[in-house]
């Protein structure tokens, strides 16, 4: 069984998304550890609720570096098969992306390249962009970067807020983050160039 190691720093509705759906059947695998950045994170509740290992390695007052290292030592503990950020509020070193080459995901509320960062759905409204969505994307050092896995699309409304938006966009995440991972962990893909292509 393919293990996962999920990391967050708050709600956790992506965890809890994915957590459903190896429940379901629906994704081959095991969530081995959930870690989270911040102590007070709802989804370490959640996944303790769950019965799901969860450790809370607080960031606060920590270099990057040292921390990026503990974090990359508790993952490794784990003997974890993919790292899945799901709404993992910090920039991973290349110190600790290295450890994981091709093993990290994350998922982020735009249509990578465009609006990465933070508040990328109050980005998207602002814009005045008529369609956004949600990407999962390999992890490399830098910010919302890597190569992408899969997107989904939703329409930006006249009468939309960044709150409004954000829902719909949050339903495709829920979505397409379980799917994204059951596709890498099947391992039928390649990476050409930045492109992730079908076949081995
Ligand atoms: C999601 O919108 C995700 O795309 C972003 O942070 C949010 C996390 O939400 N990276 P949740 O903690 O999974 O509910």
């Amino acid at each position: 069984m393919k293990r996962l190691a999920i990391l967050l720093s708050g709600r956790g509705s992506n965890f809890e998304a994915i957590a459903a759906r190896i429940r379901a059947g629906a994704l081959d695998a095991e969530i081995a550890i959930v870690i989270s950045n911040r102590p007070d994170a709802r989804g370490l509740e959640t996944a303790r609720a769950l019965g799901i290992t969860a450790v809370s390695l607080p960031s606060k007052g920590v270099a990057r570096e040292e921390y990026d290292t503990l974090l990359a030592d508790e993952v490794e503990r784990h003997a974890v098969d993919l790292v899945c950020l799901a709404g993992f509020m910090r920039l991973l070193s290349p110190r600790f992306v290295r450890r994981f080459p091709l093993r990290i995901l994350n998922i982020h509320p735009s249509l990578l390249p465009a609006f990465p960062g933070l508040d990328a759905q109050h980005q998207a409204v602002e814009h005045g962009v008529k369609v956004s969505g949600c990407t999962v994307h390999f992890v490399d050092e830098y910010l919302d970067a890597g190569p992408i896995v899969k997107q989904a699309a939703v329409p930006v409304l006249d009468s939309d807020d960044s709150d409004s938006l954000s829902a719909r966009i949050l339903d495709e995440e829920h979505r397409i983050y379980g799917e994204a991972i059951g596709l890498i962990l099947e391992g039928n893909w390649r990476i050409e160039g930045r492109r992730v292509v079908a076949g081995k």
